[in-house]
């Protein structure tokens, strides 16, 4: 039996940090002995726990003691046969997922709206990579959950496919059927990897959908830190027995995360998964009541609509679009207010709600969502409102184009030829354009648009008046 009271690698940390006489090996900062005056009235209280793998403190890449112990209590806790704290967000457990699992010129079959990070390892490892098209709902302005007829066709095409890759939950909170889609995936003897990047929470609540890996998937990657209380960069990459060379996917994963791994990270990672056996459930039904009777309020301002599609949506996250103002200036509206949203885009606001959400922000929230609404009964006419999706293109194979010369060429001369980069608004980081894809001037046409209203495109650099891209040669 597990003991979650426990949190092995935060209390190995805080029993070497008392019983430490003399240090004399790296950080820099020798548990906060040396630091910046000002920086130090912030930081001094982590410093003094912000050690390497010295003493009882194990080592994240051969773990054999407390970070071992840690981890198979998280297993437990997450559903998984085994689990990987990591380090470099769940990017790096995509890429050493990836990696271990595809040679180069093996083909993979990929949510076309899943993260850069997913290219990023298929660029990495050489794979080719099959997108799965998605439609976006017009009514939510959502995009649709992967069809399992689309997976099932793309597999009787590609019957050499390596293994599907998806995301579930979207970034708006779009929740996949994973049970179906592991099944079609599973008659061909190949895993199917589920990014839960923002899907950490699930599983802890009756209100919450379950867990990718209890579906069905073979490997699950969760940024801990999006949704749960642990720090920014810290996931967790959850395995099931079966399909899985665990051996290789910890290989990879020391080739992509750093050889001196944040102990603060991996400590947070522990005690989230302390709280979440120990208070998570409790708290989760005090937050989940909250939002639901903020979702009940926010239907009194029928100007203000909640973007939703039935039945497949997960609780944790509010897409808000107003007859009033476009997304952008909704955002800005709020930010006016102080108010910080997760993302917009041209129709809709994202809110992520986790278990810190406190009844005061969101009767603050309810205020002043009341107040706009007040303020701005006049509809005005949405310019812009079309949500311009990835076009179905083919991708050059990532070998071929780990092989050829880039340069680095005005975007007016880039049109019809091959990105050798991702073009992507930031956040979701989903690509428009993806790195060996065709260059077309609608999709330039929009990022540029995106720029000139001040959102934040990745891809296209300015060079004195003209923006640049490299593409292949
Ligand atoms: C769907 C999805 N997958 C993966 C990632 C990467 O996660 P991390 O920031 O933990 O590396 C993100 C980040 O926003 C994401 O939205």
């Amino acid at each position: 039996m597990f003991n979650h009271t426990r949190a092995p690698l935060w209390e190995a940390l805080l029993h070497h940090a008392s019983i430490s006489q003399a240090n004399f090996h790296v950080p820099g900062h020798k548990a906060g002995q040396v630091f910046d005056q000002e920086g130090s009235l912030r930081f001094s209280s982590l410093l003094p726990i912000d050690l390497t793998e010295v003493g009882d403190l194990d080592d994240l890449h051969a773990p054999t003691g407390v970070i071992r112990e840690a981890q198979q209590l998280a297993a437990d806790a997450f559903g998984a046969d085994q689990t990987r704290f990591l380090v470099g967000g769940t990017t790096a457990g995509i890429l050493a997922t990836i990696l271990a699992i595809c040679k180069p010129e093996d083909k993979i079959l990929v949510a076309r709206h899943c993260h850069q990070s997913v290219f990023h390892g298929a660029f990495l490892a050489g794979a080719t990579v099959v997108p799965i098209p998605y439609t976006i709902d017009p009514d939510s302005g959502l995009e649709m959950p992967t069809s399992p007829d689309a997976v099932e066709h793309l597999l009787e095409m590609h019957p050499d496919a390596k293994a599907v890759i998806l995301t579930s939950p979207t970034y708006y909170g779009v929740v996949q059927q994973i049970e179906k889609l592991a099944r079609i995936v599973h008659q061909r003897y190949i895993p199917l990897i589920v990014d839960e990047a923002h899907g950490a929470h699930f599983g802890f609540h009756p209100d919450l959908p379950d867990r990718a890996i209890s579906h069905g998937a073979d490997i699950s990657i969760q940024s801990t830190h999006k949704l749960l209380p642990s720090l920014t960069m810290s996931s967790m990459l959850h395995i099931k027995k079966g399909l899985i060379d665990a051996e290789s996917i910890d290989m990879y994963l020391s080739v992509v995360q750093s050889s001196s791994p944040s102990y603060p990270l991996m400590a947070s990672l522990d005690l989230a998964r302390r709280y979440m056996m120990m208070e998570g459930k409790g708290r989760l039904t005090e937050v989940i009541h909250r939002i639901q009777f903020f979702r009940r309020r926010i239907r009194e301002l029928p100007q203000i609509k909640e973007n939703t599609i039935l039945g497949i949506m997960e609780p944790m996250k509010l897409s808000l679009t107003s007859t009033f103002f476009s997304g952008y200036e909704f955002a800005e509206a709020l930010e006016a207010k102080k108010i910080y949203v997760e993302l917009a885009d041209d129709q809709k606001v994202l809110i992520v709600f986790s278990l810190g959400t406190e009844q005061s922000e969101l009767d603050y929230l309810y205020h002043c969502l009341a107040q706009l609404h007040e303020e701005n009964q006049v509809n005005r006419p949405q310019k812009n409102v079309s949500m311009l999706t990835p076009r179905e293109g083919e991708i050059l194979p990532y070998a071929e184009c780990r092989t050829m010369e880039r340069c680095f060429i005005p975007v007016s001369q880039a049109i019809g030829k091959r990105s050798a980069v991702h073009l992507l608004p930031y956040p979701p980081g989903i690509p428009l354009v993806l790195m060996g894809e065709t260059i077309h001037q609608e999709e330039i046409d929009h990022l540029l648009g995106l720029i000139a209203k001040g959102r934040n495109v990745r891809g296209l650099k300015k060079r004195k008046d003209e923006y640049w891209v490299q593409v292949y040669n």
